[in-house]
């Protein structure tokens, strides 16, 4: 049976620590020389409704170091934008490509996506969720820290697509994730209930980052505006403004903490230049990170092999 991944609630702990395990050695190859080409001959069509830098590219070349291709299509330049239905398109390119990655707003849509779809769909953001991101920052996790094991994740910010994902990585890894945001802007009660009934969730709410900082492994932030929420972007500067990671912030945390980011970042805003720059921040090996899980999931996804 073709297997999806929606949600980090799609895999056991089992297949994440596998598929971190698996992105480590591909990066190890890559580096050696010896990366095999497990994926020749297969086809990844990805679609774009949202804009997209480190998730297109990092797709594009795990396929062609794989020695597979991509198809890159946008909304505005396919049939999406003239009503096609996600069920036909679901049926259509199952019958053209191995797999699907989907980047959009509405995770309902993805889901019908991959319900008519009968080879793999891939969630590459929702407004809800951003299962890549948080599968490959597990592998920063793990280089910078040594385990994913036990790990306190800090999230500093907006309750958002990324912290939602980090609620459900913790609903499968049982380690802690304490999430500082201001008042209404928390991650969705429904996606922690969910979480939690999962038995070893670990979620803390705080208003307080300083609080939500001072035992972390890991201090983690994201924009204060995600993609569709422009126009709120000028009122949530004032809201979240306590919310910064900054010099002080991270004065507050335990010296071995590091600093990560999904980007892109709004320097001045949810973190300061200096700390992006600075020498516990990890975010550039993250965005690398994206890369390499994504080779591990394709192979995966797209040949059963774990
Ligand atoms: N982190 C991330 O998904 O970046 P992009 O929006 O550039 O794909
Ligand atoms: N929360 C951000 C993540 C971007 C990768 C957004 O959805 O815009």
């Amino acid at each position: 049976m073709k297997r999806d991944l929606l949600t980090i609630l799609d895999l056991s702990a089992e297949e994440i620590r596998q598929l971190v395990t698996r992105a480590r050695a591909m990066k190890a190859e890559w580096a050696a020389g010896s990366l095999q080409p497990s994926l020749a001959g297969k086809v990844l069509g990805m679609i774009f409704v949202k804009p997209s830098t480190r998730t297109r590219v990092s797709f594009e070349v795990a396929m062609y170091r794989l020695g597979g291709h991509c198809v890159y299509m946008t909304a505005g330049d396919t049939q999406i934008s003239r009503n096609e239905p996600l069920s036909d398109m679901g049926r259509v390119l199952s019958r053209y490509v191995d797999g699907v990655m989907v980047r959009t707003y509405s995770q309902s849509d993805v889901e019908e996506l991959a319900r008519y779809a009968t080879v793999p769909v891939v969630n590459g953001l929702t407004d809800w969720f951003h299962p890549c991101q948080v599968l490959s920052d597990l592998v920063s996790v793990e280089e910078e820290l040594g385990s994913i094991d036990g790990i306190h994740v800090a999230w500093v910010g907006d309750g958002n697509n990324v912290a939602h994902s980090w609620i459900n990585a913790s609903a499968r890894l049982g380690f802690t994730v304490t999430l500082a945001c201001p008042p209404g802007y928390q991650p969705d009660p429904k996606v922690i209930e969910r979480a939690e009934r999962q038995g070893i969730a670990k979620v803390k709410l705080t208003g307080d980052p300083r609080e939500a900082v001072r035992s972390a492994d890991v201090i983690y932030t994201d924009v204060w505006a995600s993609m569709g929420q422009e126009a709120e972007s000028e009122a949530r500067k004032g809201v979240f403004k306590p919310y910064q990671v900054n010099a002080e912030l991270l004065a507050c945390a335990p010296a071995h903490a590091v600093v990560m980011h999904c980007l892109p970042a709004h320097r001045g805003e949810e973190i300061t230049d200096d700390v992006m720059e600075g020498p516990r921040s990890v975010v550039f090996n993250q965005a690398e990170n994206r890369l390499h899980l994504q080779m591990a999931l394709l192979e995966w996804l797209m040949t059963g092999k774990s």
